[in-house]
């Protein structure tokens, strides 16, 4: 598929490979002509003018003017780690999907990462961490692009750009870097309701994580599996860590934010060199494909909500080792580009308009980032499955590609398996991706939200009833640290009614702290039952 510096089976060539490893008995500039210094400066002798005839200076210092490309829009600061992803076969009763098959191997690519601070920024602030797994399987690349925390701030990806915008510094002053503890945050977050899941979750010691190694993953949408007969099957992902899941108190995050800002990278990469190689348990929440697309009441629809484990519990298909650190920060961990909608057959989405929208804005987001169309040619991105696109040519294209038609059926370059007039014949869908023929109701276009993603805190209840006295005393601790530090008091007043529509408890102790009278609800508190698998205390994972 490569440039012809690759081998007929894939491997660089020898020249390919002294290039990548920038070794050699001398020095050569970009082209391969052979330097003898590359200390000084061309001048008019060595106290006169440096001469604008100085190729090499200008070679060398234009490449370097160059070196930084954008940095991510959000979740800029991350940590990479390669691994091995082994299927235990028992989902494939449940999805057609190649590697989730009894005992297949397949290697992945994992990024941590914070949401809201730049490159730079420390890694125990209080935030949501992202946990994106890139599966480089036998059908084509898979990516679960999904967080530590299994619900999000919003319902609509059009409010993206708003939740961020929000959560990143002030535009005005840059401030804070990386802390929630600012007013467009909490102004957001209790303007737009179906926040306060998510908020909760980040108040509470998951805001927090120990160690990436201590941290559960959540595929957060629901999405739909596809069996071999075409049957199908709506599915939550998760991660669940074999050490258990652990957070730091939030003084200690403080301190290691001062002392090491790497703390979580550091981590990570001492414990994989250490041979202590990271664990998680890949796990599924099954629910029927139901017309409602509904669980126990609840909308699976929704991101904002979750399916209590009590309820359905998760089901262990396969496990993560991560036992390989990167050897180049920026061709791995930084150029790695996942997308939602790298997809393989047996895996479907669902009509979660969250997700919709993220299905547009990957893929959108590496064109500037990554410098054009062609980056799934940057070698962390290339499938190990056999490519045959039918794209060409483009900014960074390193193909050489063969061939006079590039697109099918064609007559001319001796490909032609279809018959002429059909898009494909019936012995090419076999292994082909082929999209879930779900029926889609007939309906008005319309610009609103179904009624199913009114209820704003149930879910946020069922969170606060399910946590520990010590949990619970590090969120109200949480949300007092972080609201003080508003300048605006209608923005504390109006959080204070959110928390009293999630529980008076909850509510009371942060007002207190704020020196503040606590409101009353204005709904009615929902009658939820906690679920113990919520607390970290409370955690009943691993089960072995
Ligand atoms: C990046 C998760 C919602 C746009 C990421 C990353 C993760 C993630 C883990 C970092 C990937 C990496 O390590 O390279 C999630 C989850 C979401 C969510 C779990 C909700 C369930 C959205 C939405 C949008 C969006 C709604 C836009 C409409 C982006 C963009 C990036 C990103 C543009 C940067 C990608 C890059 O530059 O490579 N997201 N995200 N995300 N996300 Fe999301």
């Amino acid at each position: 598929t490569g440039p012809d510096t690759v081998s007929p089976t894939g491997q660089p060539t020898g020249a390919e490979q002294a290039r990548m490893a920038q070794s050699g008995s001398h020095l050569t500039n970009a082209q391969g002509t052979r330097l003898y210094d590359t200390d000084h400066s061309l001048k008019a002798g060595p106290r006169g003018p440096v001469l604008l005839q100085d190729h090499h200076l200008r070679e060398k210092v234009m490449h370097f003017d160059h070196e930084r490309i954008p940095e991510r829009v959000v979740h800029a600061r991350g940590a990479g780690a390669h691994g091995v992803f082994r299927s235990y076969g028992t989902a494939a009763d449940v999805t057609k999907a190649a590697f989730l098959a009894e005992d297949v191997e397949t290697p992945v690519f994992v990024r941590f990462s914070t949401v809201l601070g730049s490159r730079g920024s420390s890694d125990t602030v209080r935030d949501t961490r992202g946990f994106a797994t890139k599966f480089y399987t036998s059908e084509g690349v898979f990516d679960l692009v999904g967080n530590n925390i299994p619900v999000f701030f919003i319902q609509d990806a059009i409010k993206f750009p708003d939740v961020i915008h929000a959560g990143k510094p002030h535009p005005d002053r840059e401030i804070p870097q990386a802390q929630s503890a600012h007013d467009t945050f909490w102004d957001f977050v209790t303007l737009h309701t179906e926040a306060t899941h998510h908020t909760l979750w980040n108040m509470s010691d998951r805001g927090i994580p120990r160690s990436y190694r201590t941290m559960e993953g959540f595929g957060v949408h629901t999405f739909r599996l596809v069996d071999a007969e075409g049957r199908t099957t709506l599915v939550k992902f998760h991660w669940k860590p074999k050490l258990g899941v652990h957070s730091l108190v939030w003084e200690e995050a403080q301190i290691i934010n001062g002392v090491d800002p790497d703390f979580h990278r550091r981590d990570l990469a001492d414990a994989i060199e250490a041979g202590a190689y990271p664990e998680w348990e890949f796990g599924i929440q099954t629910f029927p494909d139901t017309p409602d697309q509904t669980f126990e009441g609840i909308d699976l629809l929704d991101p904002t909500n979750i399916v209590p484990e009590e309820l359905a519990p998760v089901q262990p298909i396969g496990l993560l080792t991560l036992n390989r650190n990167p050897s180049n920060f920026f061709a791995e961990t930084e150029q790695v580009a996942f997308h939602v909608g790298h997809l393989v057959p047996g895996i479907d989405i669902t009509d979660d308009p969250l997700l919709a929208g993220r299905l547009f804005s990957y893929l959108d987001t590496q064109i500037t980032r990554l410098g054009g169309p062609n980056f799934p040619q940057l070698p962390i991105n290339r499938p190990h499955a056999p490519v045959n696109d039918m794209l060409r040519d483009g900014m960074h294209q390193t193909a050489v590609h063969r061939g006079t038609a590039p697109y099918r059926p064609n007559s001319l370059d001796g490909g032609c398996p279809f018959t002429p007039g059909a898009s494909a014949d019936s012995a090419s869908l076999d292994g082909a991706y082929v999209e879930t023929p779900v029926r889609v109701p007939e309906a008005t276009k319309v610009r609103e939200a179904p009624e199913s993603f009114d209820d704003h805190f149930s879910q946020p209840r069922r969170f606060w009833l399910s946590m520990s006295p010590p949990e619970r005393e590090h969120i109200i601790g949480a949300y007092t640290f972080e609201l003080a530090k508003c300048y605006e008091q209608a923005i504390r007043e109006r959080a204070l009614q959110v928390l009293a529509n999630v529980d008076p408890e909850l509510c009371a102790g942060v007002a207190a702290g704020l020196g503040l009278p606590a409101p009353e609800p204005t709904v009615p508190l929902a009658d939820v039952e906690p679920s113990p698998a919520l607390s970290q205390i409370g955690h009943t994972w691993p089960t072995d």
